[in-house]
């Protein structure tokens, strides 16, 4: 590779090597304001190195040869795109997905969406998305693995193994995958996409940035930057962060693209005009430009004036030079424009199977109160919502290589597994908002969304939706968020159900019919209401392509729920940020969750999440025995291995999440009250049990210290076996000095 690289570096001018970083957006697909035009003349004078945002694998086979064929050196181009949960074959949004905890089923389904990116031309996606995120008010927590920081990191591992393959990009379906958004784009300040991040290095050292560490780790050939600042400086020029602590310090190899726009952007971050944004971008190690232009615009003067080196540019060629040849690019440009593979490996039988299995995994079960759930198939069932024939809004966010029109809706679904059993009636019912002042408050404003049609309820819809409730035995609501309300630029204030959508739910629950809740979501909301007067609820997300099947498949039982929370649920938006690892206050509230004066409380509600992280039912009930340690007492060499028995008690086969978590009770600086450091998913047949075994070593205990070293530090500890991250049973050990 180094000769070949050599060789043609060698061949290029610096126009042409700038060229090389520059990624441009070609297709008309929006993921933001992104400047590019005239891309087949630019291709021509080799000064496109990627293009992003087209998919089509004859499309595509058209630009590469225009690369391949029509340039100077011929260099093909990277083809880029968020293939961010599955491609045609839609899974739930990562933020579901992270509910399964099934970390096999969460790498096949970066494998699949590899396959199916591939088969279409794509060698690039811009995913995982590994931003810790603790604030439900930021919309694209949709797009990440929650709040937890272990659990975010296999995760992180799980989806680059996934996209990029066992033996990376030996075969035609592994793709290039790109950890973002480097780094702590998930912590804005009140939770306004874009906003300023602040925080010390030991949070972010010991809360933030290991899942990025873990995908680097796992090989992740490339990096995107954040749009937001890093201790002021915008993260895209940021060298301490892209250079020091990526490069130097955690050995990365691959290349940093910039997130769209972001090297302009650092002008109104107020960072100078164009030129002094390049040279502070190319100067901290942003080798690529995606979509502001201002590399191609502005380095061969900088480097004239002696503001860049040219071993600056020459690196990052490299890198991205590099990408191509690991990809197999230079030996054959199309590689992945194989026409003959979309017909034979896009929205496959095997892909669906699979996708409506981990959309079912997904779902968190949150009450059942009386076991109204399952369903059985008898009776007349009444589904009401807006959803139930609108198969372009179960996708979830970043789904636009969906093909809405494959799918089928949920209503369709229902029909069909019910058959000639049970009767399904319908009603819409409602909008997704209010036509009047919720409307215009929540500003329902997309001025590039191709078809927004957010049409809200009217008063004869409602008025249906509780006629056929009233004939049924049994009501089921589909209701939630309208999928452009969670990803990108979706910041909400308020994090309760849209009013049309409450004051039908009030309606329906007044026909004294029983009542199930299916709330489609694309982050955690607040749900105190409807916990308290609602009594079956399952949450949804986005489940993707296979929701209708998926969603049958837990209503009528013959999936039993398993997902489990990524993520804290608030009581109220007052207690965001919200997280189950907090550090201990000097004044705690030991008065359960009532007010104590002069402790860390409110005044006028708890402190504690409406639902904890890894909470969620099943339709069987599991029962854990006291817990065993193999000793009470480890060297940093040594192990302790837990047992704990897990039984079935219920009725029904079933799957159980167990969860580890430790506290460091005494510490050179404060430890958090738990973290996560292990977790088992288990199959039980009902009547079942199993030991569920977990070692505990040195390397759980380690955390970075004042001097951001990473070390444990001998003393005790509890360690904390449950079903969630607030029913666990607690023991104790030592960690003997050294
Ligand atoms: C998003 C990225 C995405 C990029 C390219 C940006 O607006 O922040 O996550 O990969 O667009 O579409």
């Amino acid at each position: 590779m180094d000769d070949f690289i050599d060789g043609l570096m060698s061949k290029m001018t610096l126009h042409e090597k700038i060229g090389q970083l520059n990624l441009c957006g070609a297709g008309d697909i929006y993921t933001g304001p992104i400047a590019s035009s005239d891309i087949a003349s630019r291709l021509r004078k080799g000064e496109v190195g990627g293009i992003l945002n087209l998919k089509d694998v004859e499309a595509v086979r058209k630009i590469q040869d225009i690369a391949v064929k029509d340039s100077r050196l011929g260099i093909p181009l990277l083809v880029g795109l968020d293939v961010i949960h599955g491609y045609v074959t839609v899974f739930p949004i990562p933020l579901g997905i992270s509910c399964s905890w099934d970390m096999p089923a969460i790498e096949q389904s970066a494998r699949i969406a590899a396959i199916e990116a591939s088969a279409d031309g794509i060698c690039w996606t811009f995913s995982p998305m590994v931003d810790i995120c603790r604030d439900a008010r930021w919309g694209r927590m949709s797009e990440g693995s929650g709040e937890d920081i272990y659990l975010g990191s296999r995760i992180a591992e799980a989806m680059v193994r996934g996209y990029q393959g066992e033996k990376p990009f030996k075969n035609r379906d592994n793709i290039l995958a790109c950890v973002k958004h480097f780094a702590l784009y998930g912590a804005p300040d009140a939770g306004r996409d874009y906003n300023t991040v602040d925080m010390s290095r030991l949070r972010m050292f010991n809360e933030y940035l290991p899942p990025y560490k873990a995908a680097v780790d796992a090989g992740a050939a490339t990096a995107m930057s954040a749009f937001n600042v890093v201790d002021g400086i915008p993260a895209t020029g940021n060298k301490w962060l892209l250079t020091d602590l990526l490069r130097d310090q955690w050995g990365f190899d691959g290349f940093v693209v910039s997130d769209a726009s972001s090297i302009s952007e650092m002008s109104a971050h107020g960072m100078g005009d164009r030129q002094d944004v390049a040279v502070l971008a190319a100067n901290a190690g942003l080798d690529m430009d995606l979509g502001s232009e201002c590399y191609m615009g502005t380095l061969e003067k900088s480097v004239a004036e002696g503001l860049v080196p040219v071993t600056q540019i020459d690196n990052a060629c490299r890198r991205i030079l590099e990408a191509k040849y690991k990809l197999g690019l230079f030996k054959d440009p199309y590689k992945y424009c194989d026409t003959s593979r979309p017909s034979k490996e896009i929205y496959t039988k095997e892909h669906r199977d699979f996708a409506r299995s981990l959309a079912a995994k997904s779902m968190v079960l949150m009450k059942n109160e009386g076991n109204i759930l399952p369903l059985k198939k008898e009776g007349k069932i009444a589904l009401v919502g807006p959803i139930l024939t609108d198969t372009k809004e179960i996708q979830g966010t970043w789904s636009f290589p969906g093909q809405p029109e494959r799918y089928t809706t949920i209503l369709d679904a229902f029909k069909n597994a019910a058959g000639d059993k049970a009767e399904i009636l319908y009603a819409r019912g409602c909008g997704f908002a209010d036509g009047g002042n919720d409307w215009q408050k929540r500003n329902y404003v997309y001025d590039k969304g191709p078809d927004f049609k957010l049409r809200p309820g009217t008063e004869a819809e409602s008025d249906e939706a509780v006629r056929i409730a009233s004939e049924a035995d049994v009501v089921v609501a589909f209701f939630g968020e309208h999928e452009m309300e969670s990803g990108e630029s979706s910041s909400r204030t308020e994090l309760s159900m849209a009013p049309a959508q409450r004051e039908l739910l009030k309606r329906l629950l007044a026909t004294g019919k029983p009542v199930v809740l299916v709330y489609f979501i694309g982050r955690p909301v607040v749900l105190d209401w409807e916990s308290e007067n609602v009594p079956a609820i399952l949450n949804a997300w986005f489940p993707g392509s296979e929701a209708g099947d998926a969603l049958a498949d837990i209503i009528f039982g013959d999936v039993n729920p398993s997902g489990k929370l990524t993520t804290s649920f608030p009581r109220n938006v007052g207690q965001i940020p919200l997280h189950y690892d907090e550090l201990p206050t000097g004044r705690p509230n030991n008065n359960g969750d009532r007010f104590a004066k002069f402790t860390s409380s409110y005044i006028d509600g708890p402190n504690s999440p409406l639902y904890p992280f890894g909470y969620g039912l099943s339709y069987t009930t599991f029962e854990y025995s006291p817990m065993r340690l193999s000793s009470d007492r480890m060297t940093e060499d040594g192990k302790i291995t837990l047992t704990v028995n897990v039984r079935n008690t219920g009725e029904r086969d079933g799957d159980e999440i167990v969860q580890l978590y430790i506290r460091d009770l005494v510490g050179s600086i404060s430890r958090p009250l738990k973290q996560l450091k292990g977790f088992e998913r288990i199959h039980l047949k009902k009547g079942d049990a199993k030991d569920v075994k977990f070692t505990i070593d040195a390397d759980m205990l380690k955390f970075y210290n004042s001097a951001l070293e990473y070390v444990c530090e001998p003393g005790d500890f509890e360690v904390m076996v449950g079903p969630n991250s607030a029913q666990t049973e607690k023991r104790m050990f030592t960690l003997l000095p050294q």
